[in-house]
């Protein structure tokens, strides 16, 4: 039946998509796996992609790119600063070359007419472009189903004065969508919340036309969450195609360069011992912060693989280790800028991720059955943090910033104690779940065939 629909998409004119990613790395993760994922369904592809963080074609075969002009100043391309005014910015200054680009692609592209445009939920400003030149529109959220449901239900309980919380005392249980604290609702992020406010309402504006809604989770996790979207906020058709990047194993979208050297060096580290630490590619500290991770690390006498991406000490262009760290750690420890995160998560040796909770990492985490500790610091983060060790429990947060011998013990608890044992079966038992949802007939897979069932009946 799939091989016929499959034939059926040869023989007839091969429909042709149009991808715009918003180019920051947690986007551009699950925007080009999807891509390449349908392009492994018989679509061409044609990614339209801001200058900013333009990923090198080679690196993707099947894809073929357009470039536009993003309009960001030397500012906004630190956009870990201020990434919300960063993406207002690129909305604002990319509409107009958006629209030139698919004007040109609809009247002579080489791959011919285009079916469907697909882009990322908080690239607002398509949806007038799709309006003015009548192309359907399909968004992709790159956040959880948890976020998005959680949100909604916050914002509408919000909106007609039933929320409880009296104080914004940040451990305040919420009771009416439990088991979330004032702590872990969304994060501005900004020193703006204006600018906030308006990402939230155009994104929501733009919601309106979409033919579909797809997100990068699997109903194996979060089938609650997912049966809320559908019932009480999408009218849209919704489609839960995660985890993406199980889909198409090995083809990376990173926009920093992946140091594979640690493969080797975990290949010599006993099963399940190596905590691995990444705080994704927005996460920066401050320097006494870092002293603490590495001193924590130290300590906890665990083998360990840490990404310390340059630039990612607020206020420092090198990185300084402290003084008797590298001395202490030795061979027990590797240091990278940046780490091929999906291999090192399926690798044997490595029993634990401490991490910040972007989505990406979380579900990564989830998938490759690999406990967490969570440091949250921003948007959704605080969230997903919540839901790893109180409802999925498949992990621990670290409640209060970064002191070394919080750390030890955490680093402890996870990696040798019972409590860490009981957590990584519960991981276990949720990573079979995401292997059944995207084996054929599992639900990730059958959502994306009604997708592609939808985008061929255009
Ligand atoms: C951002 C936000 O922080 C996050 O909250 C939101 O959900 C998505 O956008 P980011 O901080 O980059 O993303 O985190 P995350 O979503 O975890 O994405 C990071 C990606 O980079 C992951 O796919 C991960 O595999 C990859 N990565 C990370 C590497 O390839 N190498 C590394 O060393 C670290």
């Amino acid at each position: 039946m799939e091989q016929s629909r499959d034939l059926q998409i040869q023989k007839k004119k091969v429909p042709h998509l149009v991808i715009l990613p918003i180019p920051f790395q947690g986007h551009v993760n699950p925007m080009l796996q999807l891509a390449n994922l349908l392009h492994s369904k018989g679509f061409s592809i044609t990614v339209i992609h801001t200058n900013f963080n333009f990923p090198n074609p080679s690196d993707f075969p099947n894809l073929r790119f357009e470039l536009i002009p993003d309009g960001l100043s030397d500012d906004n391309k630190k956009w870990t600063e201020d990434p919300i005014s960063a993406v207002h910015v690129l909305n604002d200054s990319c509409q107009e070359s958006f629209h030139d680009c698919l004007s040109r692609l609809i009247s002579d592209g080489p791959l011919g007419p285009v079916t469907c445009i697909i882009t990322d939920e908080i690239f607002y400003c398509t949806k007038d472009v799709a309006d003015q030149l009548k192309l359907p529109r399909i968004l992709l959220g790159t956040s959880s189903a948890s976020l998005v449901a959680t949100m909604t239900s916050f914002k509408l309980l919000q909106q007609n004065g039933l929320l409880s919380i009296s104080d914004g005392e940040p451990n305040t249980l919420i009771p009416e969508i439990p088991p979330l604290r004032v702590k872990d609702i969304p994060d501005i992020g900004t020193a703006d919340p204006e600018i906030f406010e308006r990402l939230g309402a155009e994104t929501h504006n733009a919601m309106r036309s979409a033919l579909g809604y797809i997100m990068n989770t699997f109903d194996g996790l979060e089938s609650t969450e997912l049966a809320k979207i559908r019932q009480d906020i999408h009218p849209m058709p919704l489609f839960e195609v995660g985890p993406l990047y199980k889909f198409s194993p090995g083809s990376s979208n990173s926009i920093l360069t992946q140091d594979y050297s640690c493969m080797a060096w975990l290949d010599k580290q006993a099963p399940e011992t190596v905590i691995y630490i990444s705080f994704g590619s927005s996460g920066s500290f401050d320097k006494k912060d870092m002293v603490e991770i590495a001193w924590g690390l130290a300590n906890s006498d665990q083998p360990f693989l840490w990404v310390l991406r340059s630039g990612s000490i607020r206020g420092h262009d090198s990185i300084e280790l402290p003084k008797g760290f590298e001395e202490k750690m030795q061979e027990r420890g590797r240091i990278v800028n940046w780490a091929p995160q999906q291999e090192v998560l399926a690798h044997p040796s490595v029993g634990g991720f401490w991490t910040h909770n972007g989505w990406n990492s979380t579900l990564e985490s989830i998938c490759e059955g690999v406990p967490m500790l969570c440091s949250p610091y921003l948007w959704d983060q605080n969230l997903n943090a919540r839901f790893v060790s109180h409802v999925w429990k498949v992990g621990i947060q670290l409640e209060n910033g970064f002191n070394r011998s919080e750390i030890e013990l955490a680093i402890r608890r996870l990696m040798v104690e019972i409590e860490g044992k009981k957590i990584r079966e519960r991981a276990r038992d949720l990573k079979e779940n995401a292997m059944h949802c995207i084996e054929k007939g599992g639900s990730s897979c059958e959502s994306l065939e009604t997708l592609v069932d939808l985008i061929m009946s255009l």
